[in-house]
């Protein structure tokens, strides 16, 4: 129970690695905000929550849009009172070689995956310097190394995790801990739902995946969320943790 007493922010909730973190932080008596562009779905979440002693409680919003981003953990703190964690978990893939993946789609996939974290960051540290709290953001191991026909994922990830370093090192002696998470292929609808054009080499595709075999499990993730974000590890800050079978390892 080392969540037991915390306010915690999941975004992404709705759906796969949110939706795990969700449970388990709950399960170890966090309160958990599911947020996510998926109200329904983010509300299912917050429903087969652990009960506890906590009020758990779900929030639309669209990480695309600062004003949003700012108006879901203005009502998160409004309600609950504080927030000690904030879990950047939401985000969205998209594949396709650079000849044909437009410019809108590249500026799409750096607003939601990287843009967001930083309004949703912003908005929080204000809360979390008065807990002392932290934020883990899920970055990929498509953040740390390179993936063919991935370059607009691929950017927004190595953004997560170089925004992760500069904001952990600003404000580590105010004792906010600020982490990234950098999983290897996760089973998620995100990717049960991958629509691969033909004229992409698979052989390209899946020279980077885990070494110890399948993808992972999204409560695998969520268990290294668990940990980053506890007492446990209150002396690490501005990590890239990776969470990959030696994918990345060489
Ligand atoms: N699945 C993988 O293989 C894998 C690997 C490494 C990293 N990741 C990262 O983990 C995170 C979660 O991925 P997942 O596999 O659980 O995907 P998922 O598609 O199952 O869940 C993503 C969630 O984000 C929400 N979302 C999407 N756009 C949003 C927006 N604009 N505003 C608010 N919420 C929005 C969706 O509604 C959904 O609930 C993502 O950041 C992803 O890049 C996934």
């Amino acid at each position: 129970m080392r969540y037991q007493g915390k306010v915690v922010i999941v975004t992404g909730a709705a759906s796969g690695i949110g939706a795990a973190t969700a449970v388990r932080l709950a399960d170890e008596g966090a309160q958990v905000i599911c947020a996510d562009i998926n109200e329904a779905g983010a509300q299912a979440t917050s429903e087969r929550l652990a009960a506890g002693e906590s009020a758990h409680f779900a929030l639309g919003f669209n990480g695309g849009d600062a004003a949003s981003c700012r108006g879901m953990v203005a009502q998160a703190v409004e309600r609950a009172g504080r927030i000690d964690m904030l879990c950047n978990i939401a985000g969205i893939m998209a594949w396709g070689p650079v000849g044909r993946f437009s410019e809108e789609d590249f500026d799409r996939v750096l607003r939601i995956n990287l843009s967001s974290l930083y309004y949703l960051s912003k908005a929080a540290l204000p809360h979390l310097l008065e807990t002392k709290g932290n934020i883990v953001n899920m970055a990929s191991a498509a953040g740390l190394v390179g993936i063919a026909y991935n370059a607009a994922y691929c950017a927004s990830k190595a953004g997560v995790i170089a925004m992760t370093r500069s904001m952990a090192i600003e404000f580590a002696a105010a004792g906010v801990r600020i982490n990234a998470i950098c999983p290897t292929g996760v089973k998620t609808p995100m990717t049960g739902t991958l629509d691969w054009p033909d004229d992409m080499d698979p052989a390209l595709l899946m020279r980077n995946s885990s070494k110890m075999g399948e993808m992972i499990d999204a409560e695998d993730v969520a268990a290294s969320v668990a940990f980053l974000g506890s007492e446990d590890a209150r002396q690490i800050t501005g990590v890239a943790l990776p969470v990959d079978g030696a994918q990345t390892a060489g």
